[in-house]
């Protein structure tokens, strides 16, 4: 369970990116963030995965205070987390295997285990016959599937992905969907930003507006602009 109470975020600037906001997302939802550009989508994305702090209000997942971690505490939370990002964050020199591979090297498990959760998240993309490819060498749309396979490779019970779509075209854009879909249906909490207006529109989940910093509406089966 994630609950947003009362959040507001103020950044040092000055800039309100969120205000007041309340949201209560159950696990195994799936959830569309729209909104506008500057609208609040990355910032709440970012309290989630504790890359920002709320300026006043409470961010909790499972009961969990996200905002007052301390820092032994962060990396086992962020460990219960995938996070996929519009621009992937590939390691260019690295295959597509160690690409997945590499943030879970550090747990301590055997080779074997580390090549049958490898294995089984590229399985899952669809991207078996590319392990030894290097991301270059790849299209957007399969390096963003690296970039999913990456972040589900550590079986977190929840996936948060930020404009995964931004740089990808419709037919890719669809294929990304799909597979966050399918991810959902194992019962992983996915939540998705977007201003993708079609897709949204297309995929017919629970949708959330953020209009300037304040949740404007939240629709389950929603479109965006109803
Ligand atoms: N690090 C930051 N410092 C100051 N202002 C920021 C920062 N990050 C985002 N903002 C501002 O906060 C608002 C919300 O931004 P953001 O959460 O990135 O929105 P979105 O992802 O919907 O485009 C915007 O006005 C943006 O300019
Ligand atoms: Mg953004």
């Amino acid at each position: 369970m994630i609950k947003f109470r009362n959040v507001t975020k103020q950044y040092k600037n000055g800039t309100y990116a969120l205000k007041d906001v309340n949201i209560d997302i159950n696990p195994g939802e799936f959830v569309f963030i729209v909104g506008a550009s500057g609208a609040g989508k990355s910032t709440l994305m970012k309290l989630l995965y504790h890359e920002e702090l709320p300026t006043s209000g409470i961010v909790t997942i499972g009961g969990k205070d996200i905002g007052q971690l301390s820092s032994e505490e962060v990396p086992s939370v962020r460990r219960c987390m995938g996070i996929v990002f519009q621009d992937y964050k590939l390691l260019q020199n690295k295959t597509v295997y160690d690409n997945v591979a590499y943030v879970i090297r550090t747990l301590g498990m055997s080779t074997k285990e580390i090549r049958s959760r490898v294995t089984s998240a590229l399985n899952i993309v669809g991207l078996s016959d590319k392990l030894n490819a290097f991301p270059s060498e790849l299209s957007g749309g399969e390096q963003q599937r690296v970039g999913i396979a990456r972040a589900i490779v550590n079986g977190p019970p929840l996936l948060i992905a930020d404009e995964p779509t931004g740089n990808l075209d419709p037919t890719n854009s669809m294929e990304i969907m799909q597979i966050l879909d399918q991810i959902n249906q194992r019962g992983i909490t996915v939540i998705v930003s977007t201003h993708d207006e079609a897709m949204v529109n297309y995929m017919r989940k629970r949708v959330i507006t953020l209009g300037f910093g304040e949740v404007i509406k939240d629709r389950q089966a929603g479109t965006y602009e109803q």
